[in-house]
């Protein structure tokens, strides 16, 4: 089977450091090897109460920082998941596929329901489901995501493979995660122990990828370090997780590995680090927010963009729905 590659993120909130290094960079540098479809999930954003104005926009917003990383719209396929209703058809499917108590175990339902679980939204609980959709109604082979998707991808592979053994066929891939670099999982500025995030109430937590040289740089300076200073060894490093975090950004901007970071800055003053991670963070994300200022007053563009993405996804889908449909036993499919 041939590698195809797909990748959602919600368009909710700011996009942030987290998302690019994780995410969207790793998108950028598979775009040649490998057929890519890059989504916006508007559908898994409503999972949590979404402004409808706001929801627009922000699904610009994430397209825009696509094509502002260096995502080709030609190479690619770029679109909003809400366009493509095969997504919505094959979820159904898999709904009757995942066991409740799989759905049970995902980690990420907990956090986001919190104590408000009773509360929470069907779809929130169903959430990993429509993932597992997003992907397999294009046999994709590979997904790139940062480490806290882990999980999921996991229950992709359990859907897949129970729909695959309980029809008898050798129908959906068993897909592979591609979490790779530095910066996995990039964690708060404020606290080394707890994941950059949109839903962070601090925007000190996070680096947007619309903040400019001067937020960047103090969001930088004040981000939250140990007194002592860098460590020599990535063995000492791991036990300071704020200056982990910090390296380990460094690295994922520089291209370079941890312990080359240490090698050069081990026992300098975080002072000194800081400011040339500040260079570095200013020079690799300046462009890219520029680019996206400069692409969202263009709306038409963007528009055009995913209205043509998701004409070509929904090609690509329709022929492996029609098949899942007729292998269930559906009439007409
Ligand atoms: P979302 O929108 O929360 O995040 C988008 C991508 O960014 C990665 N990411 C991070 N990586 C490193 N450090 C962080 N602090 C960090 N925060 C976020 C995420 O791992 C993700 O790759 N469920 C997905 C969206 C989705 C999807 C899919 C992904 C829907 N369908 C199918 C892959 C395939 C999500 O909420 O991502």
């Amino acid at each position: 089977m041939a590698n195809r590659i797909f990748s959602g993120v919600q368009p909710t909130g700011q996009l942030h450091l987290g998302n690019y290094l994780g995410a969207i960079r790793n998108f950028v540098a598979l775009q040649g090897d490998y057929e890519c479809l890059y989504c916006m999930v508007d559908m898994h954003a409503i999972t949590m109460w979404q402004d409808p104005k706001e929801l627009t926009q922000a699904t610009r917003t994430v397209a825009a920082s696509f094509l502002a990383a260096g995502l080709d719209p030609k190479r690619n396929i770029i679109f909003n998941q809400s366009r493509v209703p095969a997504h919505a058809e094959l979820a159904w499917i898999f709904n009757c596929v995942a066991r409740l108590g799989w759905l049970n175990r995902m980690t990420q339902f907990k956090e986001k329901a919190g104590k408000q679980r009773e509360n929470a939204s069907v779809g929130l609980y169903a959430y990993p489901v429509l993932m597992a959709a997003d992907i397999l109604v294009y046999k994709a082979t590979h997904v790139p995501v940062g480490e806290d998707q882990k999980q999921h991808l996991e229950l992709t592979r359990d859907i897949a493979q129970k729909f695959n053994h309980d029809f008898g066929v050798e129908f959906f891939p068993i897909t592979e995660p591609i979490i790779q670099g530095e910066a996995t999982r990039v964690m708060s500025l404020r606290d080394g122990t707890k994941k950059m995030s949109k839903s962070d109430p601090s925007d000190y937590s996070r680096i947007n990828l619309t903040d400019g040289p001067d937020q960047i740089a103090d969001k930088i300076r004040k981000a939250r370090t140990d007194p002592h200073p860098l460590p020599e060894t990535i063995e000492e490093l791991e036990k300071r997780p704020e200056a982990d975090n910090l390296v380990g950004i460094y690295a994922a901007l520089d291209d370079i590995t941890r312990h080359q970071v240490l090698h050069h800055f081990g026992g300098k003053l975080f002072s000194d680090f800081k400011a040339q991670l500040i260079d570095l963070a200013v020079a690799r994300l300046g462009p890219i927010g520029t680019e996206m200022q400069r692409l969202v007053k263009d709306p038409d563009h963007i528009d055009g963009v995913l209205a043509n993405g998701a004409e070509r996804a929904a090609a690509m889908a329709a022929p492996i729905l029609r098949e899942a449909k007729r292998i269930v036993g559906f009439l007409g499919a």
